[in-house]
């Protein structure tokens, strides 16, 4: 594996800590908490201190005689109850930052064990419109496969569609008996389901033939069944559309239906293996020695036969198994099905399914006023009109700063900033932080917004053009970090390949966004203070090499994240 600063101070302190007999993993060289003191500290001899009883002030000193680091850093230095400080010497940088420079994947290694990952995400529910809260599981899935991906992990994209459910009971029931003329679009379908859905609450009789349409679709009814095929392909129309625009794809689409056969043999065998037992009428499965799902089982067939979401989750999971077998199984989506999923793994323990199981939950997406954002009518804002208004505001904020540019090519960039914006708003905080939706904050050219960084690379592809136009050669070898800006900056482009890796742990693309954020805000600092083009040779060089890998990081930051850079804004 290539080394990172990180990595390589580690193995220093190991060696160290190797010379002085102490066996300790809790040591760690992290990037300093205050630059001032340096760039990366460790807290090893508070932590061995602690074990063997000893001051960590002394135990700090003892360590630094023993840690050989002059050929990257200045002697360490020992700072508040123990920690110390290293604080790596320019020529090192200026050497590190040079391999950068020929590199395509911006200094990131590759993993050293590549894992096969399933992801499960997007998955929106057919005959229903996507709605503002799938985008969130939509735009992160995809980021965390494409970081995967970078990575070397073997991924495999799977949108597990909700095709099948009660709810086709009623969609059916309204084509036969209510629509007017034929159903085209997604819109007229939840027309339809919510007329039925209203007057069957009074009407049992109605009731009763909603429920006699799902049971015939079940049972394999040809009209019923061609009916469905419809509703899916008319739902699937939107969804890709929506896809499209993302710049989003999937490599299986494996809904819910497909999946219908797998479920009576499933069901059998889990009663006969007495995994599954009776419990009032319906199939569960209990997990009576659990810490927290004892009083919580997990029913897979109801009383009256019918399968549940559970029970093809099951089945999801053991074809999973069977065709790919996964080392890691990761679920997207929203916290509401958090007991779900634990119950799902749960199952998965009994059956024998030994790969990580995974619920990558979120927050919810409120409006301004932290309420969950509803239209004016109070519906659920949908996710085909989120993109519309993105699209437009984008456009009228890129007429404003070039009126000069075509309509073809203000379209273009509006693409870009506004879909950019809406993706960005989504990963820059916490994943599990509820996000308050703000159209001003997240198309602001200012703050921690994808404008903003798109912004920086455009300055910095502006600069280049300039100074190939003056004829200038961006030379490879003669990186100069003179001012503390462009230290600063050569230490956050090396720390890149510290904070790709670091995303899947935790599944937080919002390490990387802050990384480009304090990136882009270092660029900015560093053309405001040391002149490029109007330096003089040699440091005009250095500059322009500095400001080309500054682009190249931010651009395949952004790409992570699934988002684009324009040429020109
Ligand atoms: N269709 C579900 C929903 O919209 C999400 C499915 C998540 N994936 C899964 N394997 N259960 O709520």
């Amino acid at each position: 594996m290539q080394e990172t600063l990180q990595s390589l101070l580690q193995q220093r302190l190991g060696d160290a800590l190797l010379k002085l007999h102490v066996d300790c993993s809790l040591a760690l060289v992290t990037p300093a908490a205050d630059i001032r003191f340096g760039d990366y500290q460790t807290n090893a001899a508070m932590v061995i201190a602690k074990q063997e009883r000893k001051n960590p002030r002394e135990v700090a000193a003892q360590l630094i005689e023993q840690l050989q680091v002059d050929d990257i850093a200045a002697t360490p230095e020992i700072a508040g109850p123990g920690f110390i400080n290293f604080r790596l010497t320019t020529s090192f940088l200026e050497k590190q930052i040079a391999t950068l420079l020929n590199d395509p994947r911006c200094g990131v290694a590759l993993v050293d064990k590549p894992q096969t990952i399933v992801i499960d995400f997007s998955s929106p529910n057919v005959a229903k419109p996507m709605h503002v809260g799938h985008i969130k599981s939509t735009v992160l899935g995809d980021a965390l496969a494409r970081i995967a991906r970078f990575l070397g992990h073997h991924v495999i994209t799977d949108n597990h569609l909700g095709d099948w459910g009660t709810q086709f009971g009623k969609v059916i029931y309204g084509v036969k008996n209510i629509a007017k003329s034929k159903i085209e679009t997604v819109h007229q379908l939840v027309e339809l389901y919510r007329e039925v859905n209203e007057k069957e609450e009074h009407d049992p009789e109605m009731k009763a033939a909603v429920r006699e349409e799902l049971v015939k679709l079940q049972q394999g009814d040809a009209e019923n069944v061609a009916i469905w095929k419809e509703v899916v392909a008319i739902s699937w129309k939107e969804f890709e559309n929506i896809y499209q625009q993302l710049n989003i794809s999937f490599d299986e689409c494996l809904g819910e239906s497909s999946y219908n056969e797998a479920l009576e043999p499933l069901v059998k065998r889990l009663e006969q293996e007495g995994i599954a037992e009776e419990s009032q009428g319906a199939l569960v499965v209990f997990f009576k020695n659990h810490p927290t799902l004892a009083e919580k089982p997990f029913l897979i067939r109801k009383a009256d036969g019918g399968f549940l979401y559970a029970t093809t989750d099951i089945a999801t999971l053991e074809y999973r198994k069977e065709r790919w077998h996964p080392d890691a199984i990761w679920y997207v989506c929203g916290m509401p099905q958090q007991l779900h999923f634990e119950q799902l793994f749960a199952t998965a323990k009994k059956i024998g399914i030994s790969c990580e199981l995974r619920h990558i939950s979120f927050g919810s997406i409120l409006g301004e006023d932290r309420k969950m954002m509803k239209t004016r009518s109070g519906e659920n804002v949908e996710l085909n009109a989120l993109l519309e208004e993105a699209l437009d505001r984008a456009f009228k904020l890129v007429s404003e700063k070039n009126p000069g540019f075509s309509d073809a090519e203000k379209k273009e960039i509006a693409q870009i900033v506004g879909l950019g914006a809406l993706k960005y708003a989504d990963l820059m905080q916490h994943r599990t932080t509820d996000t308050i939706f703000s159209w001003e904050k997240m198309l602001s050219f200012q703050g921690n917004t994808a404008p903003y960084l798109q912004n920086a690379y455009v300055r910095i592809q502006s600069i280049l053009r300039k100074a190939k136009e003056a004829g200038e050669v961006v030379a490879f070898d003669s990186i100069k970090l003179q001012e503390d800006a462009e230290r600063t900056l050569a230490l956050q482009l090396l720390q890149f390949a510290e904070v790709v890796p670091a995303i899947l742990s935790d599944a937080r693309p919002n390490i990387l966004c802050l990384a480009l954020y304090e990136l882009a805000n270092s660029f900015h600092r560093f053309y405001e203070q040391c002149p490029i083009l109007k330096a003089e040779e040699s440091v005009k060089q250095s500059r322009l090499a500095l400001a080309q890998l500054i682009g190249c990081v931010l651009r395949c930051g952004l790409e992570l994240l699934g988002i684009k850079v324009p040429e020109r804004m």
